[in-house]
């Protein structure tokens, strides 16, 4: 004990106060465990984990008013069709701010898997609704963007085919979720570094599927990993970022 005690303070002490590490850091290990900072937030959100078993922490490695960096671990089993968790990082959205008002809302990611053998999304997913202050759990429509879709998991709904938007091709799936109209748009392969402008996407949709920006508030813009099952992983994502004018 006296010994222990003794290495403690000594490593403390070899520590200068000057190398104080100004880093924005968490460990999030509660099923709502949640971390915000510099106009993001970071949720462990393990809303789904009943469904199954397994576990999944999530971290904050980094964060400035210029991005977060962050990475979630998981392994789950069982509930083969549902979805366990969504951990992201998103945008604190300011209220009132309806999405035709938004000139351009940039985002910039870049990620990587440890083990891709896995079924699951890396994906955006974005709320809005004509109630600026309804809840930030769901809204009347979602915009959700596939970065990635691991093994035989799908969106809701079902396919309108291929569209091209923000200068890449994508699967663009229509469906609804309760009342909420759920739109995906889905990379044919994975796409590890993002960098775009999603008011195309809601440009596209006003055009083509009756999106009425003018009474949608914007609620979140997050971006983050929907496992449904799979040996231990790691999503690491860089940088996130989200720039709304
Ligand atoms: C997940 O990993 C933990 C720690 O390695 C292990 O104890 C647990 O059994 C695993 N669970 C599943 C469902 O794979
Ligand atoms: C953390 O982010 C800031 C701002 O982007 C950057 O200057 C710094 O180098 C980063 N630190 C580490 C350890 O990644
Ligand atoms: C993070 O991305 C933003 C937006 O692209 C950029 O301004 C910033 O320099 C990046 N930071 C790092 C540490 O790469």
């Amino acid at each position: 004990m006296q010994l222990s005690l003794l290495l403690l303070s000594s490593v403390a002490a070899a520590t200068p106060l000057t190398a104080v590490d100004k880093r924005q850091t968490a460990t999030l290990c509660e099923q709502y465990g949640y971390w915000s900072g510099n106009g993001y937030e970071v949720n462990n959100n393990n809303w789904g984990k009943d469904a199954g078993s397994g576990q999944q922490c999530t971290y904050v490695d980094n964060a400035s008013s210029s991005g977060v960096t962050w990475h979630t671990t998981w392994n789950w089993s069982g509930g083969e069709n549902n979805v366990k968790s969504y951990a992201n990082c998103g945008l604190q959205v300011p209220a009132g701010r309806l999405v035709s008002s938004i000139n351009s809302m940039k985002t910039s990611v870049s990620w990587t898997l440890t083990n891709s053998n896995v079924r699951a999304d890396v994906a955006y997913d974005i709320f809005t609704a004509a109630d600026p202050n309804h809840d930030h759990s769901s809204g009347d429509y979602e915009l959700m963007i596939w970065l990635a879709r691991l093994g035989d998991v799908y969106p809701i709904g079902t396919s309108q085919g291929n569209v091209n938007v923000a200068g890449q091709n994508w699967d663009l799936w229509v469906g609804n979720n309760g009342a909420m109209k759920v739109f995906s748009f889905i990379a044919g392969s994975p796409v590890n570094s993002f960098n775009a402008d999603v008011k195309e996407f809601y440009t596209y949709l006003e055009s083509s599927q009756g999106f009425p920006s003018s009474s949608q508030y914007l609620l979140t813009f997050q971006m983050g990993t929907e496992p449904f099952t799979g040996e231990q992983t790691t999503l690491t994502v860089n940088n996130y970022s989200v720039n709304l004018a």
